[in-house]
């Protein structure tokens, strides 16, 4: 399951998103916004990382409209590691580095195609499990 949620700034591209889970069989669950008026990031963006950390939901997307903020209120919640991301690379060593557990997207900033891109790399790169890495994890945790 995969907790998903944005303000009004990323609504239109959670849509899309959303759009792509469906096509590709991955089951989520919306924790808003469900429409474009005006709403407050941090609200969605602390839920989202709620269901990511207690296990009810194996990953997050977060959209805001950098992704800056939704990200750094995602952070706030221990055992979350949320990434922002605009191209593929970062998302790809993200989840191999860091093992992130939250992809953040900006929706003023990447468009659809790129953003679609960036999701499906994010959910099918597995971490490293490389022993510097976890290391690296376990000191952010600590
Ligand atoms: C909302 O206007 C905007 O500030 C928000 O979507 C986000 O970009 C904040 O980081």
């Amino acid at each position: 399951m995969i907790a998903i949620g944005s303000d009004h700034g990323g609504f239109a591209l959670k849509q899309e998103v959303k759009a792509y889970l469906e096509k590709n069989g991955l089951e989520y669950k919306d924790f808003g916004c469900y429409d474009e008026t005006s709403c407050d990031y941090p609200e969605i963006g602390r839920m989202v990382a709620h269901a990511v950390a207690d296990g009810s939901c194996e990953k997050g997307i977060v959209i805001c409209g950098t992704g800056i903020g939704i990200s750094i209120a995602a952070n706030k919640v221990k055992g979350i590691r949320a990434a922002l991301c605009t191209d593929c690379f970062t998302a790809q060593a993200t989840r191999e580095h860091n093992d992130a557990n939250i992809l953040a997207l900006g929706g003023r900033v990447v468009g659809p195609g790129l953003a679609l891109k960036i999701v499906d790399t994010f959910l099918n790169t597995p971490f490293s499990g490389e022993e510097r890495h976890m290391r690296r994890i376990e000191k952010i945790e600590e």
